[in-house]
């Protein structure tokens, strides 16, 4: 292992590259990543580095959006294939009714989504920033894809605004049942939930803490509380054990486990750093397309 992590440490410089990681990769891809974040934060740290390539360690949607902001550069993934269901989960001709039918309404578009969806959208958000955003579209309506369970704790957070609903989901979050939740809690009764708003309603509801990824991290690393119940996919374990070595954190089960965020291995970072392989494409037309959205996302989200 230490030999392939002095050959990725040489050619990100003979390479001029940097390594984006999400929270959800494997500890050792982690390790070897430059900037690790959530969804908000890496795609704003991609249009700050310098370096000519970015080598971005996580889902389909999160280069895509890598290269939509920045489409001078080469950003590659170690893993095409390793693509968020999710975004795939909304239909543009459900899209197309719910303009005809509202005529004040906003499509607000999850960041887990495909570049097309995104070109359909008015603006993208995380959920980091999503109820910052929310609040301060002028739009009466809203239309939220594609994931129902962000969409509605959205909707709480923002009671005067009209949400239209889409029925997309993460398989992931949504086997986090609020029933492992209690007996979680049953078994280490001082330990605080903390979930990621992609959980199902009746989940988010009885958590102490509802936040992104780096939004539970933070609240962890800054709380007095010493246990933690993690209703997210257990990648965040690793960073959350390294800022607090002296706190205990509890998974719900053996499903919070993303398949997709798994295949990224370190041979494969290897490969796509020694061969320049695996390229995000996008055609300008939809780049551009998709971009106005994603770039208002950065600007209101400030
Ligand atoms: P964050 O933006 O909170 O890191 O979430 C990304 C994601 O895919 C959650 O499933
Ligand atoms: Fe997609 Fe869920 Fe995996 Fe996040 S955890 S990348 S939403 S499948």
């Amino acid at each position: 292992m230490e030999d392939i992590i002095q050959k990725i440490e040489e050619l990100k410089k003979e390479r001029d590259a940097v390594i984006l990681a999400h929270y959800y990769v494997n500890d050792e891809v982690q390790d070897v990543a430059d900037y690790i974040g959530d969804s908000y934060y890496l795609s704003k740290i991609a249009t700050t580095v310098t370096q000519k390539t970015i080598l971005f360690c996580g889902v389909t949607f999160m280069g895509e959006s890598a290269k939509i902001l920045n489409p001078d550069k080469l950003v590659i993934m170690p893993d095409l294939a390793s693509d968020c269901p999710m975004a795939h989960m909304a239909d543009i001709d459900m899209i197309d009714k719910v303009r005809k039918e509202y005529e004040d309404v906003a499509v607000v578009c999850y960041i887990n989504s495909t570049a097309e969806l995104k070109t359909y959208s008015d603006v993208i958000v995380t959920s980091s920033n999503a109820v910052k955003i929310v609040k301060n579209l002028p739009n009466k309506n809203i239309f939220f894809i594609p994931d129902e369970n962000l969409g509605r704790y959205v909707a709480e957070q923002v009671p005067e605004k009209n949400f239209i609903f889409n029925d997309g989901f993460c398989h992931v979050h949504t086997s986090i049942t609020k029933d492992n939740l209690l007996k979680a809690k049953e078994a280490h009764p001082d330990a605080l939930i903390l979930v990621h708003p992609e959980c199902t309603l009746d989940v988010v509801k009885i958590a102490d803490y509802v936040g992104s990824t780096s939004g539970i991290i933070d609240y962890a690393t800054n709380s007095d509380t010493k246990e933690f119940i993690i209703g997210t996919e257990m990648g965040i374990l690793y960073e959350l054990k390294k800022k607090n070595p002296d706190k205990k954190f509890y998974s719900v089960g053996h499903r919070q486990f993303c398949p997709n965020m798994k295949r990224i291995t370190l041979e494969k970072v290897y490969q796509a750093l020694l061969n320049l392989s695996n390229e995000v494409t996008l055609e300008e037309e939809l780049r551009q397309k998709a971009n106005k959205p994603l770039a208002r996302m950065l600007t209101l989200a400030e």
